[in-house]
């Protein structure tokens, strides 16, 4: 695990985007145009992931008046993006900037759109959320559903063909690798996805199915199948997953220990 949280994610990447300025100007108007033109941390995102989702059915302008809206709507929304950029720059060990998050992980990018999609849908406007998903989903390869819930503090690391559906929870602090899905078995009507409590590690392909909950700062092996309930702070692994250990700290999210720990 890296080390403590930033206290100014915007006057982070503002620095971290001046120092390559100068070190790399080929990127200096893109590193412009994105980040320093900006005065707000806000400004920048709803300009950044306009771009990123404009593939013609919404034009730019249109989807950065969405964004800006939701943004006003409910401040905690760029309070979590903050947090789920600090949650890569933390955990990831590819990453040691804020910069780099913001501007190219499509999990952030993922994220944000999934959380403006939310506030949408939260606002009876569904159809306008569906359609953020569809983009963020042909887009970026994530299929987040917009009436799921998701805490902040979120690692999605590679993010491709992850799929969370409409009734998962997913806590604060949460890790989760590529191919995860939160996913029903077809079998249940309702509220039928997987709820994941904070401080768990989901590795990559694991498969959690049905309204099973995953307890606080439990871990998932790669490529398991989970149809059962997991007690907090356990390891389960295998398909179907059973018990294989216990993580050999409280929330293995954080410090992203792929290990089983026995
Ligand atoms: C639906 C499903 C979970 C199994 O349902 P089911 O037929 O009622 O089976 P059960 O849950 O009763 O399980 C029967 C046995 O098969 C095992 N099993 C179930 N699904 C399994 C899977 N995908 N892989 C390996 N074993 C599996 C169970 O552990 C159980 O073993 P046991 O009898 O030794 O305890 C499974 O068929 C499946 O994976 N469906 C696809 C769901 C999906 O893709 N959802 C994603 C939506 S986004």
């Amino acid at each position: 695990m890296k080390t403590a949280s930033e206290p100014c994610v915007w006057q982070s990447i503002r620095e971290t985007a001046q120092h390559h300025v100068n070190s790399e100007p080929m990127l200096g108007s893109f590193l412009y145009a994105t980040i320093l033109n900006h005065e707000h941390f806000e400004d920048a995102v709803s300009y950044h992931l306009a771009g990123k989702l404009d593939f013609g059915s919404l034009r730019g302008m249109q989807l950065r008046d969405i964004i800006d809206t939701a943004f006003k709507g409910d401040p905690k929304i760029c309070e979590a993006i903050q947090a789920d950029i600090i949650a890569v720059r933390d955990r990831d060990a590819a990453v040691d900037c804020c910069l780099v998050p913001l501007l190219y992980l499509k999990g952030i990018h993922a994220l944000a759109t999934y959380r403006v999609a939310n506030w949408l849908w939260k606002e009876g406007r569904h159809l306008l959320a569906v359609h953020l998903q569809n983009l963020m989903s042909e887009g970026f390869a994530v299929d987040i559903h917009p009436a799921a819930t998701i805490g902040k503090g979120i690692l999605m690391d590679h993010a491709t063909s992850v799929v969370i559906g409409e009734t998962a929870v997913v806590g604060d602090n949460v890790s989760m690798l590529h191919e995860v899905t939160l996913g029903g078995t077809g079998k249940q009507t309702g509220d039928r996805h997987p709820k994941v409590r904070s401080g768990v590690l989901l590795g990559a392909g694991a498969k959690v199915l049905g309204n099973v909950e995953i307890g606080e700062g439990a871990k998932i092996g790669a490529g398991s199948v989970v149809l059962t309930n997991v007690p907090a702070h356990c390891t389960y692994a295998g398909v179907p997953a059973t018990l294989v250990g216990k993580p050999d700290s409280a929330e293995p999210s954080l410090d992203m220990n792929h290990g089983i720990d026995i």
